[in-house]
């Protein structure tokens, strides 16, 4: 019963797949990779252990993850996906003011977990570009990039964002794509960002 449960279930995020496609092209130079959200919001979902199976099973090599959560996290020990995880959207301007909050953040989020293998710190979840918190994004990319350099880990985990789409022009393919000029003031301290750690955007 479990069993069926889970492959009912694959649809549902592969569906999820284009964004993280879109997303995962942005820093790679090698082309794009396949990766599958994994959202934990729901009911009757399969459990940690038992999604891990269809990742392995359809050869999809990387996970993102909407926010810290500790059994999908240790579910993911020893196995070769890529985990991708978001930064909530309500600790961005805390962690964005505070360097303290950004270590804390790392140090219970990431550094915990031996053998779980981060790729990307992905700060805020598709937060609304023009809203309240915008401004935060950017000072709480760079907290969080030195509590990772701190924690010696600057050359095997990237920092970046995951953008709303509404950001985009929405002309696909990924390769084709770039961002509407309106969205420039939210983009601008990013991509000084970015730019400043070339590190960041090569994977
Ligand atoms: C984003 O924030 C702005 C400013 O607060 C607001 O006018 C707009 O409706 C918000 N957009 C969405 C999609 O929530």
């Amino acid at each position: 019963m479990a069993k069926s449960h889970v492959v009912a279930k694959v649809p549902s995020i592969v569906s999820n797949l284009l964004l993280f496609g879109i997303l995962i092209a942005t820093f790679t130079t090698t082309g794009a990779q396949i990766g599958v959200c994994y959202g934990t919001l729901g009911k009757n979902l399969p459990t940690p252990r038992e999604i891990i199976s269809p990742y392995n099973q359809n050869d999809v090599k990387r996970m993102r993850l909407y926010c810290p959560n500790n059994d999908a996290v240790k579910a993911l020990r020893g196995s070769n996906i890529e985990l991708m995880l978001c930064v909530e959207n309500e600790r961005l301007q805390d962690i964005a003011s505070n360097q303290a909050s950004a270590d804390d953040w790392v140090q219970k989020y990431v550094i915990t977990y031996g053998n779980v293998n981060f790729k990307y710190i992905a700060v805020g979840n598709e937060l609304n570009a023009t809203g309240p918190l915008a401004p935060f994004v950017g000072p709480a990319m760079e907290n969080i990039q030195n509590a990772i350099s701190k924690a010696g880990l600057a050359n095997k985990i990237k920092v970046s964002i995951a953008v709303y789409p509404i950001i985009l022009q929405e002309c696909p393919p990924p390769s084709k794509e770039s961002f509407k000029l309106d969205y420039q003031p939210f983009l601008d301290p990013i991509i000084s960002f970015l730019v400043r750690k070339p590190i960041s955007v090569v994977s």
